[in-house]
């Protein structure tokens, strides 16, 4: 079964956006996040593929909205989170990995986490002020399997840990 992997980075404080946009610039964090997801489905909230504002390279995007007209080139359309998972399970066996990466926001996140298998999360040493938030976990539910901290960038605005969590 293809595995359900939810990537965020989360402040001390749980939060993940401000004002439609991250709360925060650490391009080593992006980095992180393109290695991740790399040659994988991404599923995302449509506000958060607004902030893209476009299709990621060496991806395939997967845009969850409820609204009928929504189209953009070079990403599927999904009208419900259950659509964006069989849409994603297909896209990962043509691309012959065994993923779907789910990279929020706040809403999706919420919406994934009781079907996600996996949590890579990378903990940002701030708490800045937002708006849209990570859900809180059950820690009784997950288990640590690995954690790293990469050195800081010189235009990173904080150090941050990438923790891998699994289901128990
Ligand atoms: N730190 C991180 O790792 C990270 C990662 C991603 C995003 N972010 C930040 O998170 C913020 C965005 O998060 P958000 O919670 O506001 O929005 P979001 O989760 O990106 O998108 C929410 C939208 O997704 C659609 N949607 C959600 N659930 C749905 C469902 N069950 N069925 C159909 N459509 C559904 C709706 O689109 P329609 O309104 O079009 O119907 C909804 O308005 C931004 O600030 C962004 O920068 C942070």
């Amino acid at each position: 079964m293809t595995k359900i992997v939810l990537v965020a980075a989360v402040a001390r404080n749980g939060a993940i956006g401000v004002k439609g946009g991250l709360p925060w610039r650490i391009p080593s964090d992006l980095k992180h996040l393109r290695a991740t997801t790399w040659g994988r489905p991404m599923i995302m909230g449509r506000k958060t593929f607004d902030s893209i504002g476009k299709p990621l390279p060496g991806r395939e995007s997967i845009v969850v909205t409820r609204d009928a007209s929504f189209a953009h080139e070079g990403v599927h359309v999904a009208r419900s989170i259950d659509d964006a998972i069989v849409i994603g399970a297909a896209r990962a066996q043509a691309m012959g990995v065994e993923e779907i990466m789910v990279v929020g926001g706040g809403e999706l996140y919420r919406a994934t986490l009781d079907r996600a298998d996996r949590i890579v999360l990378s903990e940002v040493d701030l708490a800045p002020e937002g708006d849209s938030f990570f859900p809180a976990l059950d820690m009784s539910r997950w288990r640590e399997v690995s954690r790293e901290t990469p050195p800081r960038g010189e235009n990173d605005d904080a150090a941050f840990t990438v923790r891998v969590l699994e289901r128990v």
